[in-house]
């Protein structure tokens, strides 16, 4: 049989394909979609798009590539016997979370698409555009898993995209645009800094994730519709906090310990002290992950809106569930760009488990 695939067809192939919401691996075509014909693919299915928010994440993907050498370099750095002052080029050595800070900012600034930026290395918002191309505003943490930067253990970036809500002439972007609930987020991801680069995002139609060919210098689409396991004996904890986190959740802590006949317990555990890491390989085999507040901390450790709400608005779009304990996480109104929350996370049946504790 012979199939007639001139580039119209083969497109809306592509198109039907991604729109079965079943995970699924590429196949061989796909293996070809860098993350800049995907992202371009997903904007167009927007009646009203005009190109510029696949502008706006080209230039991330840009700011990732270059995050991602460096880090690359970091441990070669170290090999050479660089001062810690200096770099190669003979310039100041920055610390790795303010350079990525520096360098995304700059990559996402040449556009001019970005009205203000609000990251965890800057302690206040940063305009940066006024006229209405300034359509939107990115929330990062440059550099997530610091302590794990200098013994070569997974890091990552992570990133928040809002829509400016005013954009009436002569008005520039307000302390409103930047705290929007999570819900309202267009798009949200991460890069991993792993064995390999990894890209994931979403823009509110399922989960995607690109690998990065240093050799050509571009994303390829490895996984579409990631979706997360229903259950997973897996949980992330530090465990170190036994002592200081609520009764009941140390009552679930020691239900998932205690072995059960069907041998779903005890749970697993796994900690790499990467949010987004341990995020990334919830996504993949399931199970929980808990921040809770604790004595000392009320509020838990983690940031709210660049380090939670992406990772909630990326493990809901895979079918997961992330709360507080107590609302949705993407329902917090917040109230300060450096707001913490508690965070507890997971597969939808480990999530009824977890929740039936903290009732
Ligand atoms: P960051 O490196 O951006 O400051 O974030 C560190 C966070 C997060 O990545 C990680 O999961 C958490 O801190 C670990 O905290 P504990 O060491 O308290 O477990
Ligand atoms: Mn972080
Ligand atoms: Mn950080």
């Amino acid at each position: 049989m012979f199939v007639n695939v001139n580039f119209t067809n083969f497109n809306k192939a592509i198109i039907l394909l991604t729109n079965n919401k079943n995970q699924m691996e590429v196949n061989n075509t796909e293996r070809l979609t860098t993350i800049d014909h995907h992202i371009s693919r997903e904007e167009s299915m927007h009646p009203t798009a005009t190109g510029e928010f696949t502008s706006l994440l080209h230039d991330l993907a840009l700011a990732i590539r270059i995050i991602s050498r460096e880090v690359r370099r970091a441990g070669i750095n170290d090999i050479l016997g660089l001062t810690s002052t200096s770099n190669i080029h003979g310039e100041k050595q920055q610390k790795l979370d303010q350079y990525a800070n520096d360098i995304i900012k700059k990559a996402m600034s040449q556009g001019g698409h970005v009205c203000a930026f609000a990251s965890e290395e800057d302690d206040e918002v940063t305009v940066v555009g006024k006229d209405r191309k300034s359509k939107y505003i990115i929330l990062f943490d440059p550099l997530d898993g610091s302590s794990n930067i200098s013994i070569n253990v997974t890091i990552g970036t992570i990133f928040g995209v809002y829509r400016r809500i005013d954009l009436s002439p002569g008005q520039s972007c307000s302390i409103s645009d930047v705290l929007q609930p999570g819900y309202k987020l267009i798009t949200a991801g991460y890069a991993l800094y792993g064995s390999s680069t990894l890209l994931v995002y979403s823009t509110g139609n399922g989960v995607h994730s690109f690998t990065y060919d240093p050799t050509i210098g571009e994303f390829l689409l490895n996984k579409q519709y990631i979706r997360v396991p229903k259950q997973g004996s897996w949980y992330s904890f530090n465990e170190g906090n036994y002592y200081l986190v609520d009764e009941k959740v140390r009552k679930y802590l020691d239900y998932i310990k205690t072995p059960s006949e069907d041998k779903k317990r005890p749970f697993t555990l796994r900690y790499i002290g990467t949010l987004i890491a341990d995020l990334h390989r919830l996504l993949h085999y399931g199970g929980v992950y808990l921040y809770p507040g604790t004595t000392k901390n009320p509020n838990g450790k983690l940031r709210l809106i660049y380090e939670v709400n992406p990772l909630a608005f990326i493990l809901e779009q895979a079918g997961g569930r992330a709360t507080d304990g107590r609302r949705r996480i993407l329902e917090i109104a917040p109230e300060d760009i450096h707001q913490r929350t508690p965070l507890f996370m997971g597969s939808p049946d480990d999530m009824d488990l977890l929740e039936s504790f903290l009732k």
